[in-house]
């Protein structure tokens, strides 16, 4: 449209996919000019990648040697590249459950985003809907954030707020957030592509 090259994207993620659905959404429905053009994941049976596959978008396994949370240099090295060939603008972590390095932030810098389920800096890491229940926190909520080599401690670009209920379970709590990713993520990303 217009001759001018929408922003190209890469989506890596470990599980459900549901974030990366929510772009692919954006995109259909014109809330978000961009284009996924690769999809990743280090889990070769990860639904994301299936996702992907029903859009049309090339999917691909990273094979991380075994490592559960090891994200192995090499292979960040040879993402890298790849990603550059492709002409990516943009990266998108979601649901990723390996730290991304030196490797590949030097050859995106500020071009990486990541989703993460609580008000950070508050709960950062694993499960942190669970945390801010057990916490006792009256809010909720997820944030998308610049990556950095921390876990969870980039510059944060958006962020929104859940309340928690009296009666929520880690379930109920971890799916109300997930409603308010799913508009936040694409929104944050028509907000990072404005800064580039
Ligand atoms: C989301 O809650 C995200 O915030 C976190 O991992 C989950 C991924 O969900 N980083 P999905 O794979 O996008 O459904």
């Amino acid at each position: 449209m217009g001759g001018v090259m929408s922003l190209r994207l890469a989506v890596l993620g470990s599980g459900s996919g549901s974030n990366c659905q929510s772009i692919f959404n954006a995109i259909a429905d014109g809330r978000l000019d961009a284009e996924v053009v690769i999809v990743l994941s280090d889990h070769e049976d990860a639904y994301i990648l299936e996702r992907a596959r029903q859009h049309g978008v090339r999917a691909e396994y990273m094979d991380c040697g075994g490592f559960k949370n090891k994200f192995p240099l090499e292979v960040q090295e040879a993402l890298a590249k790849k990603l550059q060939e492709l002409h990516i603008d943009l990266i998108c972590l979601a649901g990723f459950m390996r730290l991304v390095k030196a490797p590949l932030l030097e050859a995106f810098p500020r071009r990486i985003l990541n989703i993460h389920p609580a008000l950070l800096p508050a709960f950062p890491g694993v499960e942190a809907w669970t945390q801010a229940l057990n916490a006792g926190a009256k809010q909720a909520g997820c944030t998308v954030h610049y990556v950095d080599a921390g876990m969870d401690t980039g510059e944060i670009l958006m962020q929104a707020y859940v309340p928690v209920l009296p009666d929520d379970t880690p379930q109920t709590l971890h799916a109300r957030i997930q409603v308010q990713e799913h508009i936040l993520y694409p929104a944050a990303i028509l907000s990072a592509i404005s800064r580039l």
